[in-house]
C-alpha cells in the first residue's frame, strides 16, 4: 500500500532516466552493428554488452516506478548519433554518459535534500555505474589516441 503521493520531481528524474537509458540501448545496439560491419568484432562485442547493461538500468527504473505507483512513460527516445570511425563513436558515447551522470547527480542531490533515503540509494547506485561507464570510455579513447 502506498501511504503518500510520489514526489513529482523524483518521478521526473525516473522518467528522464528511462528515456536516456532506452536511448542508450538504441545507440549502443546500433554502434555494435556498425562496428561489426567495419570488421571491429571486439569493439562490437563491448557495445553489445553495454547495450544489455543499459537495458538492465531501464528495467530497474521501470521496477522503481511501479514500486512507487507510477506508470513508466519514456517519451523522449533520442535519435542515434552516428560517426565515421571508432574514436568518433567513443567521443559521442562519452558525451552521452556524461549527460546521464549529470542527470543522476542532480537526482541524488534532490533526494539528499528531501531526506528521501530509498530513492537516494537507488539513484546513487545508477550514478556510480554511469560514472564507471564514462571512465571506461575515457580510458578506451585515451588508449586509441596514444
Ligand atoms: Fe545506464
Ligand atoms: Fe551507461
Amino acid at each position: 500500500m502506498l501511504t503518500k503521493r510520489p514526489d513529482q520531481k523524483v518521478l521526473g528524474y525516473l522518467g528522464r532516466g528511462l528515456s536516456m537509458e532506452l536511448s542508450a540501448v538504441q545507440q549502443y545496439s546500433t554502434h555494435a552493428r556498425l562496428l561489426a560491419a567495419w570488421g571491429l568484432g571486439a569493439a562490437a562485442d563491448k557495445f553489445r554488452k553495454e547495450a544489455l547493461e543499459e537495458m538492465g538500468h531501464a528495467e530497474r527504473l521501470i521496477e522503481r516506478m511501479l514500486a512507487i505507483g507510477a506508470a513508466p512513460a519514456a517519451s523522449h527516445l533520442r535519435p542515434v548519433r552516428l560517426a565515421k570511425d571508432l574514436s568518433s563513436l567513443l567521443l559521442v558515447n562519452r558525451e552521452f554518459e556524461a549527460e546521464i551522470v549529470t542527470l543522476y547527480e542532480s537526482a541524488v542531490r534532490h533526494c539528499a535534500s528531501e531526506g528521501d533515503k530509498d530513492n537516494y540509494i537507488f539513484f546513487d547506485e545508477l550514478l556510480k555505474e554511469e560514472r564507471h561507464h564514462h571512465a571506461e570510455l575515457d580510458a578506451w579513447l585515451k588508449r586509441l589516441q596514444e
